[in-house]
């Protein structure tokens, strides 16, 4: 059985015992849930012991690189989410991060990875929440350049939670109306760098289909050492499984106690197996279980092959 196929699996358990404990049928958003942020991992890291297999972007902005071009806009990233913007590393939830980035940095020993999708089954199992999250703790790590996209056309929300601006952003870009650096928008974080989704966007499906979308990726990648994409449920609509032919690899967020193991499956089917890097647990009850819970999917093509 696969680590990925387990991990859905335990998900599914929890699901079924938290429904026989709580009888009402939907659970809360997880929002409103819980307090602060509970995801996935548990292990520390030593960040010292990242392996430096990139070349490093980051240091002073040389002033005729494009990217000089980018936006400087004022953010004003949601306190209780944003986990990694007011300077303090001990907030709930960021060591997570941080053992998911050096999951995903032992993934790049085996297999070409920098552009991340991130997608779940369902709406509002939290992918904008990973999304924004990683791309703040890979960003966080010294000399590393990271690009984070709001590909959810449908129903962006990482302008939102950053606090900045919607537009424009990447349907003006696939929709021919402006070049790939004016979309990107630098805040607070200096290596931290945001396309949010746009304000034209009245045929989504078509805009991510388009061969633009691979045109941006060719331009842009070789200026950043992750780039993260946010993107739509998988299961009701295909954006995701068109988005991710624009990447190297795939996570599938899983919320905790209420995605159904069906329907988690049919999300990671929607993707070639190869690219699926892993799955997220998010929105884990820690106090419950008494103890920090760790489904290790990642790397899956580094533990079976
Ligand atoms: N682990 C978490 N702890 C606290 N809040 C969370 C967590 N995960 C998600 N949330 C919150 O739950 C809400 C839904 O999460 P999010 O927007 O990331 O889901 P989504 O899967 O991107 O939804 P959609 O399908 O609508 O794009 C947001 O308000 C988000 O901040
Ligand atoms: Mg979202």
């Amino acid at each position: 059985m696969s680590r990925i196929h387990e991990a859905l699996k335990k998900a599914e358990q929890e699901r079924a015992a938290s429904q026989a404990s709580l009888p009402t049928s939907t659970p809360p958003p997880i929002a409103e849930k819980q307090d602060s942020p509970a995801s996935v991992v548990c292990e520390s890291v030593n960040p010292e012991a990242l392996p430096s297999d990139t070349q490093r972007f980051a240091g002073p902005m040389d002033m005729d690189s494009p990217l000089s071009r980018c936006a400087q806009t004022q953010w004003k990233p949601e306190e209780k989410t944003m986990l990694f913007f007011n300077g303090n590393d001990t907030a709930r939830g960021s060591e997570e991060f941080r053992t998911l980035r050096s999951r995903l940095y032992h993934a790049r020993e085996k297999m070409a990875l920098k552009k991340v999708l991130i997608t779940s089954a369902l709406p509002r199992e939290g992918k904008s929440f990973t999304a924004a999250n990683l791309a703040q703790v890979m960003a966080r790590q010294h000399g590393r350049r990271v690009l984070l996209i709001d590909a959810d056309l449908r129903s962006p929300r990482l302008h939102s939670m950053l606090g900045t601006l919607a537009s424009p952003g990447l349907s003006e870009f696939l929709n021919g109306r402006i070049d790939e650096f004016s979309i990107m928008q630098r805040g607070p974080m200096e290596n931290l760098f945001f396309v949010p989704a746009g304000g034209d966007i009245s045929n989504p499906a078509e805009l991510v289909a388009s061969e633009r979308l691979r045109l941006f990726m060719q331009r842009v990648e070789n200026f950043f050492d992750w780039i993260i994409v946010d993107s739509p449920p998988a299961v009701p609509v295909s954006d995701a499984s068109v988005l991710a032919k624009a990447c190297e690899g795939v996570l599938i967020v899983v919320r905790s106690s209420a995605t159904p193991l069906e329907v988690a499956r049919r999300a990671r089917d929607e993707f070639a197996e190869q690219m699926l890097v892993g799955v997220v647990l998010n929105g884990m009850d820690r106090q419950s279980d008494g103890y920090m819970q760790y489904y290790d999917a990642y790397t899956q093509q580094t533990t079976e092959s």
